[in-house]
C-alpha cells in the first residue's frame, strides 16, 4: 500500500502535452513501464526512486522571468512518476517560489515533500519549521531534516516534538560530503534514531558504503542519498569527465542510456538507498534522472565494473 496517490487519466494527459512540448521524451521503453518503488523501512509506505532537487529557480524567479521553466521541472518529474522533492531549505528572506507552485498545480498532497532546518536554537527552529509547513501548504509535512544535523543538541528535540504533535511524518538529518563528516553522522544515527538520513553517495564519494549505510539497514532508517554527480569539491563534476567519453557498450545490460543513468543507477543498485535527489534546472535533464528509476539495475559484479571503469576515466 502506499500513501501516493495516483494521478486521473484525464489529469495526466492535459499535463502531459505541456511536458511532452518541453522535452525530449524519449523512444525507448522498458519492460517495467512504471518507476521503481522502495519501501521506507518498517512501514507500507512506498516512494519512486529517483527524486528531484531544488534549483535556484524553486527559490526564486529571476528578473523578467515567468514561473514556467520550475512548472516544467515539476510536472516533468511528476508525469515521469516522480513523487519525492526534496524542497529548498532556505528563506532568503522571502519564501521559496516553489511553494505556491505545487499548490497553485494542486499536487502538494501527491508528494513525498522533504524541508530542512537551516537555523540554530531551537526557537528559530521552530518558526522555520512553522514557515516551511505554511510554505509548502501541507500538514502534515512528509519530512523534515536538520541540514547538515544543525545545532543538533537544541534543534532535533523541535522536530522530536513536531513529529509527536503530528506536524510532521517523518524526521531525520542530511550529511553533506566534505561539511560535517561520517562519524558525527553515525554518532547522530545511534543517539537520536532518525527515520531518515539524506547522506552524500555517489559512485565516487562512496564512503558511507563501508558503515553509514549498513547501519540505517541493521536501524531500519530510510535513505535519500544526494551529490551523484559531484566530483571531489565540485558539484557536477562528474560529467566534466564523462563529457567527450563514449558509454561502454555493457551499460545496456542494465537499461543505462546516459553518463548520468550510469551515476544514478550505481547508486540505486545499492538497496539500502530508498531514494536518490538530483538537482538541475533543464527539463530533459529531468527526464533522463528520472529514466535511472526504471528498467534494470546493475549486480553486485556489474557493479564493481562500473566502479573500477570510472576510475580509468578520471
Ligand atoms: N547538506 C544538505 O542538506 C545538502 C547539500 C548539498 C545538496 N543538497 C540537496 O541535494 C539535492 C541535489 O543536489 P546536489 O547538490 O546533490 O546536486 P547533483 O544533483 O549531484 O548535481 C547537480 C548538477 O548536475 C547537473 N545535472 C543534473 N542532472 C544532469 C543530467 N541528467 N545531465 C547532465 N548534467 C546534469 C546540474 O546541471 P544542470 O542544471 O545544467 O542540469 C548541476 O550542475 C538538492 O535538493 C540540494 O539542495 C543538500
Amino acid at each position: 500500500m502506499t500513501r501516493l496517490s495516483s494521478i486521473s487519466r484525464r489529469k495526466f494527459l492535459a499535463q502531459s502535452s505541456a511536458v511532452a512540448a518541453a522535452t525530449a521524451l524519449p523512444a525507448t521503453s522498458f519492460a517495467q513501464e512504471t518507476m521503481r518503488t522502495r519501501t521506507i523501512p518498517g512501514t507500507n509506505e512506498a516512494l519512486p526512486v529517483a527524486a528531484l532537487g531544488s534549483p535556484d529557480v524553486f527559490y526564486i524567479t529571476p528578473e523578467g522571468a515567468t514561473d514556467e521553466l520550475p512548472k516544467t521541472l515539476v510536472q516533468t518529474m511528476y508525469d515521469m512518476g516522480g513523487r519525492v522533492i526534496d524542497t529548498p531549505a532556505f528563506f532568503r528572506p522571502d519564501p521559496p517560489v516553489l511553494g505556491g507552485m505545487i499548490q497553485e498545480m494542486g499536487i502538494q498532497d501527491d508528494l513525498f515533500l522533504v524541508g530542512k532546518i537551516t537555523v540554530n536554537g531551537a526557537e528559530a527552529a521552530a518558526e522555520h519549521l512553522d514557515k516551511t509547513i505554511a510554505n509548502l501548504g501541507k500538514r502534515p509535512l512528509d519530512l523534515m531534516l536538520l541540514h547538515n544535523m544543525r545545532d543538533a543538541e537544541n534543534t532535533w528535540p523541535v522536530l522530536e516534538k513536531a513529529k509527536a504533535e503530528g506536524k510532521v511524518r517523518y524526521i531525520g538529518a542530511s550529511e553533506a560530503s566534505l561539511v560535517i563528516g561520517n562519524e558525527v553522522l553515525e554518532k547522530f544515527m545511534k543517539d537520536k534514531k532518525p527515520d531518515f538520513i539524506m547522506p552524500a553517495y555517489s559512485i565516487s564519494l562512496n564512503a558511507v558504503e563501508d558503515r553509514i549505510l549498513p547501519l540505517a539497514a541493521d536501524m531500519g532508517v530510510g535513505v535519500i542519498s544526494i551529490e551523484s554527480f559531484k566530483l571531489g569539491e565540485n558539484d557536477g563534476a562528474y560529467f566534466s569527465v564523462t563529457a567527450d567519453k563514449e558509454l561502454p557498450e555493457w551499460a545496456a545490460e542494465f537499461d543505462c542510456e546516459s553518463w548520468a543513468q550510469f551515476a544514478l543507477k550505481y547508486v540505486l543498485s545499492n538497496p539500502i538507498v530508498t531514494c536518490t535527489a538530483t538537482e538541475t534546472n533543464k527539463p530533459h535533464h529531468v527526464v533522463d534522472n528520472m529514466r535511472a528509476g526504471y528498467g534494470r539495475l546493475p549486480d553486485q559484479a556489474m557493479r564493481e565494473r562500473m566502479r573500477t571503469y570510472f576510475q580509468t576515466l578520471i
